[in-house]
C-alpha cells in the first residue's frame, strides 16, 4: 500500500548514491557536508504510476533538464550527464520492482570539504525513490493565503528547486496545517498571487485559464506546462499567463493547483471563502481526467513524455 509522504514511508531496498545502487541502509552522507548547512542543494521530484506491469515515469527528461537549469543557477556542476541519470532512474526503478505509484527524487548537493560560504565542495548526487500515493485530496482541498511571502527574484534565486528555497515552503505548508488547512497559497514580494507550497496555481474565469508567469516569482512547473498544452491543445481553452490580485481568487469561478506531487488539486474554499460552487469545478475535473490519462501514455500525442520501466 501506498503511502502520503506525511505518513511512514516504507523505505525502498535501494537508493543509487554517486553512481553506484546501496542498500537502504548504505546510502550515508557525513553531517559536515555543505548542503546540510546551508541548503547548497538542487532536486527534483518525479511521479512514476505503476500500471500493466510497468512503472511508467512522467517527463523524466524534462525533470532532468529543470534540475540542470537550477544547478545552474547556483553554480553547481552535477558530475553526472542527464542522459546517465535518466538510466540511473531507470535502473533504480527496476532493482527496486516496484508495484505502486511512485515518488522519484534526484537530489545534487555540495559534499564535504571546507565549510566556507564560498567553498566549492564536491557535488554528492542521489537518487530516491519510494513508494507513494496521493497527495492532497483530489476532489478538493482547503487552503490559507500564507503569512509568509515569496522574496522578490532579486534576492536570490526563487527560480531555482533549491533545497535552501523550501525552508519557506516548509514553513507555510506547517502554518496551513496548524490552521487546519490543507495547503498554503503564498503571495509574492509585491503581494501578488505566487504559488502553492509546492503547487502552481490556476484560476477559471468566464471559461478562461490564468496563471502567473514564469519568471514573475514562480517555479516553472512541469504539471504547469502539462496543464497549459491540455487547455490549448486538446480543449481549446484559452490559458492567459498574468499576475493574479489576492482579490481576484475570492471570486474565481474554479481554482485548482498543479505539481507533480498533487496533480490537479481543485481548491474549493480560500481563507473561508467558497470558490465558485464550493466543489471541485467542471473544467478542472475534465483537466483532472485529461491529465490522469496522459501521465499513463493512453493519449498517444502525449506519449513520448512517458519513460516506461517493466517491472517483472
Ligand atoms: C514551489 C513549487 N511550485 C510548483 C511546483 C510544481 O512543479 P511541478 O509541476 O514541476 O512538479 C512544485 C513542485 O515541484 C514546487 O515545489
Amino acid at each position: 500500500m501506498a503511502k502520503n509522504l506525511e505518513n511512514q514511508i516504507v523505505w525502498p531496498r535501494y537508493v543509487w548514491l554517486n553512481g553506484a545502487i546501496v542498500e537502504w541502509g548504505n546510502a550515508k552522507v557525513h553531517v559536515f557536508v555543505h548542503g546540510l548547512h546551508y541548503g547548497t542543494g538542487v532536486f527534483e521530484g518525479i511521479r512514476g504510476y505503476y500500471d500493466s506491469g510497468a512503472i511508467k515515469i512522467f517527463r523524466l527528461e524534462d525533470h532532468m533538464k529543470r534540475l540542470y537549469r537550477s544547478a545552474k543557477m547556483i553554480y553547481m556542476e552535477i558530475p553526472y550527464t542527464i542522459e546517465q541519470l535518466i538510466e540511473a532512474v531507470k535502473e533504480l526503478v527496476q532493482v527496486n520492482g516496484f508495484k505502486s505509484d511512485i515518488y522519484i527524487r534526484p537530489i545534487a548537493f555540495r559534499g564535504l570539504g571546507s565549510f566556507g560560504l564560498r567553498a566549492r565542495n564536491p557535488v554528492e548526487t542521489a537518487i530516491i525513490a519510494i513508494e507513494f500515493g496521493k497527495y492532497l485530496k483530489p476532489d478538493g482541498i482547503r487552503c490559507m493565503i500564507s503569512s509568509w511571502r515569496k522574496p522578490s527574484g532579486d534576492s536570490f534565486p526563487i527560480e531555482a528547486k533549491a533545497t535552501a528555497n523550501y525552508l519557506l515552503y516548509h514553513l507555510s505548508s506547517l502554518e496551513a496545517a496548524n490552521h487546519g488547512y490543507d495547503e498554503a497559497i503564498l503571495l509574492d514580494a509585491e503581494g501578488y498571487v505566487s504559488e502553492g507550497s509546492g503547487e502552481n496555481i490556476f484560476i477559471v474565469k468566464n471559461g478562461v485559464l490564468i496563471t502567473p508567469p514564469v519568471y514573475s516569482s514562480i517555479l516553472e512547473g512541469i504539471t504547469r506546462d502539462t496543464v497549459i498544452r491540455i487547455a490549448r491543445e486538446m480543449l481549446g481553452v484559452e490559458v492567459f499567463e498574468r499576475r493574479i490580485r489576492r482579490a481576484e481568487l475570492y471570486v474565481a469561478d474554479e481554482i485548482f493547483l498543479t505539481g507533480t506531487a498533487a496533480e490537479i488539486a481543485p481548491v474549493i474554499e480560500i481563507d473561508g471563502r467558497p470558490i465558485g460552487s464550493g466543489k471541485a469545478g467542471e473544467l478542472t475535473k475534465k483537466i483532472q481526467e485529461l491529465y490522469q490519462q496522459i501521465v499513463l501514455g493512453k493519449i498517444e500525442r502525449y506519449r513520448k513524455w512517458v519513460v516506461e520501466v517493466s517491472i517483472p
